[in-house]
């Protein structure tokens, strides 16, 4: 038996042995039309790019693994059209915008955002032609720069995807995209992965944030009403810091304050990022989003405007702009991410337990998939639940005679359980139910 085992599976030197490279695991990873997570994911509105770059000429983007032109046609409307024109085909990316719609630049047939053909310039006047053919076509929003479109059933066109965070007056949103040639899952897990934030983002090649993110976290994942969030807590000095980072499903993730140091007080301090993870293909994706700008989530001034836009970001690590060798220096999330492979193969991975998040994400995810596939339909940001749940509240606890751990743990438990309940509430309603759980600890 021993010896059996050896030589299936020999201790070192096992090259040889493990050179099979199994299948991907479709029904998470594969976008396409009629997949069980393209079906999903289209059942909620995706942003596809920034409101600002629709300007004179139209532009061509792929989203879901389709193949698509977005424009702002003269009247200010936007349209989102398969690209290829009903006609014969050719690109509407090369089309003429209207005041109404689009014409495609081949023999002139004019669509309007919605689909219907307004004209077709070269046939007869008496042509029926517009009321038996439609290009296909997407509704479209647009919200804080971002253009968002509706790739799903058009029997359950959901609410507008409204977020409390977006709403916060005291914040500036700033749109951005980014792109990033993998598939889109292996990028939403890593905001599961607290993990990472140690290694990759502190002690690999020095600190991408504040060096706070080196301290060892004692971590929890939940379940909450929209997806899932992490509690991350740490001791920093005299201050335990719990953040919570949240996935809201199918493909939303928040974040903290980028630059948060745990140097001060604070309580339901809410977030630096909202982004979409929205699949390209299945081995091409968009971060897509706002950053979240404002003097108390930046009290250092890191924040660098000006680098937030289409195809840049003001953190380092989302995309191949440094060279190879610095990159291999000093790698980032989009070095990490992008060589797990286009997709990353769950079958050769080994899950530990410091991927408790990952596997939660891909659980729910997994149900998720499934549920809708039987006709469940999934509850939707902004009309089942406006409230979120990202967030860091630090607190003055300076480490007393007990353990330490089992400090930060129940600082953890009792904010985690506080941003739960408190979901409904005004933000000021929702702080103060915060605060009061926090107050009880230094207290008790
Ligand atoms: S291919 Fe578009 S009008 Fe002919
Ligand atoms: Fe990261």
């Amino acid at each position: 038996m021993t010896e059996t085992l050896t030589a299936a599976k020999p201790a070192k030197y096992a090259g040889y042995h493990q050179r099979e490279v199994p299948g991907t695991d479709r029904e998470l990873t594969a976008v396409g039309p009629g997949t069980p997570f393209g079906e999903y994911v289209r059942s909620a509105w995706q942003p596809i790019c920034l409101s600002s770059q629709l300007g004179d000429l139209p532009l061509a983007i792929r989203i879901l693994g389709e193949d698509l032109v977005a424009f702002r046609d003269k009247s200010g409307r936007v349209g989102v059209l398969h690209r290829h024109c009903a006609h014969r085909g050719a690109s509407l990316e090369f089309g003429v915008l209207m005041e109404h719609g689009i014409s495609c630049c081949y023999h002139g047939w004019h669509f309007d955002i919605d689909g219907t053909i307004l004209a077709t310039p070269a046939e007869p006047p008496t042509t029926r032609i517009k009321d038996k053919i439609v290009q296909g076509a997407y509704p479209t929003i647009e919200l804080h720069g971002l253009v968002f479109a509706y790739f799903g059933d058009p029997a359950h066109v959901p609410p507008p995807p409204r977020l409390d965070t977006a709403e916060d007056e005291r914040v500036e949103l700033k749109p951005f995209v980014l792109s990033i040639p993998c598939n889109w899952l292996q990028v939403y897990e890593n905001s599961q992965d607290p993990v990472h934030v140690v290694w990759l983002h502190a002690r690999i090649a020095g600190a991408h944030f504040d060096e706070s993110n080196a301290a060892e976290q004692e971590l929890d994942f939940l379940e909450t009403p929209l997806g899932m969030m992490n509690v991350q807590t740490r001791r920093w000095g005299d201050a335990v810091w719990t953040r919570n980072v949240e996935c809201i499903l199918p493909n939303l993730n928040q974040t903290g304050a980028l630059w948060e140091s745990a140097d001060t007080e604070k309580v339901f301090q809410r977030v630096g990022l909202t982004r979409w993870i929205v699949p390209i293909d299945d081995t091409n994706s968009l971060q897509i989003g706002w950053r979240h700008l404002g003097s108390h989530l930046d009290p250092a001034g890191k924040d660098r405007p000006e680098a937030i836009g289409v195809n840049t970001i003001d953190f380092e690590g989302q995309d191949d702009s440094t060279t190879y060798e610095q990159r291999q220096r000093r790698p980032g999330d989009y070095d990490a991410q992008v060589s797990q492979r286009p997709v990353a193969v769950h079958a050769l991975e080994h899950l530990v337990l410091s991927d408790k998040g990952v596997v939660l994400l891909r659980w729910l995810l997994r149900r998720a998939v499934r549920a809708f596939a039987e006709g469940k339909r999934p509850p939707a940001v902004g009309l089942d639940q406006l409230s979120t749940f990202t967030q860091d509240t630090v607190t003055l606890l300076p480490q007393g005679e007990g353990d330490d751990r089992t400090l930060l743990r129940r600082h953890g438990a009792l904010v985690a359980e506080a941003v739960l309940a408190s979901a409904g509430r005004t933000p000021a309603e929702r702080e103060a139910i915060v605060r009061e759980a926090v107050t009880g600890l230094r207290q008790g």
